[in-house]
């Protein structure tokens, strides 16, 4: 029995119909018999169905297409591989291609080597012309000038200081300053049930979550932790305790960050790994696929600011290998990724390629007010 796969897109390259698997990364020329196939086969079906419904002369084509469809994943045969996997994606990721199609094509990405990448910057900056990167209040109907922010507050000035920095020291990051830098990203600071009936406890935590749903999990990479052995540890934002995950075959912090040389240093990577069902119960829209994108900001700032206002160094990226994410994490549900990283460490006086050599405003003033 054979039965189309639920998670595929429909595309148009120049002159040809792409069938694209977006959760098994496979993607095949779709000729008008393929088409057929794939609308025909909506449910379970035999495929001497499909042999029924057309002359004698074409099943040798029909034959050949159902292998290749097969083989590319846009069909699934019952009780393969493909197609638990196909059915795990209809039942749990409820955001279905809106936010599939996103989601798992860019899993997996290669990053360019970071010379290459430097390489293409000099050059686009050279062809290109530059994109503006504030927008002034010229042209609207008047301008309110606004009160000098307090720079001095405990708030502001502590934001004013963090800056991404990518010089770490070799000295081991303080077993407190890291235990700072959780708590600051995921702590718990309370429970709360947000109905009468309910048989949930929401936990309220330093950073705000849609509909309190909290669904980041952090790994510590600890490579230079004072009383931490190599390895990698689950922080329990409810115990406020580190689980060791494992401590053998482990990478280099360049190899886990796709390549990115100037973070070999770092002390600890902070990876931070989504569970999108915490937030796909409450909100079974694709909006709600945002909504947990935007929430590792959240959880990151808070990080970077702890770590900031003990004088560490640290920087967030984005870029990761994600093979390694995985490994290291252990995180490999469907509806499990890891989105997010900051690098902390101890600054060392030495700044990498990476860091900028000259900052236009001085932190303590960036505002020209008026
Ligand atoms: C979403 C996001 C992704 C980033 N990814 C990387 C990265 O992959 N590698 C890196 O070295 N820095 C990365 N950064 C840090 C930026 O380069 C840095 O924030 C930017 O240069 C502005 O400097 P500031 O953080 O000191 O304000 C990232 C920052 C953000 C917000």
């Amino acid at each position: 029995m054979i039965r189309r796969a639920r998670s595929i897109i429909l595309r148009y390259s120049t002159t040809a119909l792409i069938a694209e698997n977006f959760v098994a990364k496979t993607a095949i020329e779709l000729s008008e018999l393929g088409r057929w196939v794939l609308a025909s086969c909506d449910g379970w079906s035999h495929p001497y169905a499909l042999y029924s419904a057309v002359p004698a002369s074409v099943h040798p084509a029909l034959e050949r297409e159902i292998a290749s469809l097969t083989a590319a994943s846009l069909l699934v045969c019952q009780h393969s591989p493909a197609a638990a996997q196909d059915q795990e994606y209809e039942e749990r990721f409820a955001w279905g291609a809106i936010a599939g199609y996103y989601h798992f094509s860019i899993r997996g990405t290669e990053y360019m080597d970071p010379a290459q990448s430097a390489a293409r910057l000099v050059e686009k900056s050279a062809t290109t012309e530059a994109v503006p990167l504030h927008q002034d209040n010229q042209g609207y109907a008047a301008t309110i000038a606004l009160p000098r922010p307090e720079l001095e507050s405990d708030a502001l000035s502590l934001m004013c200081r963090r800056r991404s920095y990518r010089g770490f020291s070799d000295e081991a990051l303080r077993l407190d300053h890291l235990s700072e830098c959780l708590f600051a990203g995921l702590g718990i600071t309370g429970f709360v049930k947000p109905f009468a009936e309910s048989e949930e406890q929401l936990p309220f935590k330093l950073t705000p979550s849609g509909g309190g749903r909290n669904p980041y999990e952090a790994f510590v990479y600890a490579r230079r932790v004072d009383g931490l052995a190599p390895g990698v540890y689950h922080y329990s934002a409810r115990e406020h305790s580190l689980g060791l995950v494992g401590e053998q075959d482990l990478p280099s912090v360049a190899e886990v960050l796709a390549g990115q040389r100037w973070f070999e240093h770092t002390a600890a990577l902070v990876l931070l790994v989504a569970n999108f069902e915490r937030t796909m119960w409450k909100y079974p829209h694709p909006t709600g696929y945002r909504v947990v994108l935007l929430e590792a900001g959240h959880i990151a700032q808070n990080i970077l600011l702890a770590a900031t206002a003990r004088g560490l160094a640290c920087t967030p990226t984005c870029a990761i290998d994600d093979r390694q994410a995985v490994r290291l994490t252990k995180c490999a549900q469907l509806t499990q990724s890891h989105v997010y990283t900051i690098a902390l460490g101890n600054r060392s006086t030495i700044p990498t390629v990476m860091d900028p050599l000259h900052i236009a405003h001085n932190s303590s003033s960036p505002v020209a007010p008026g």
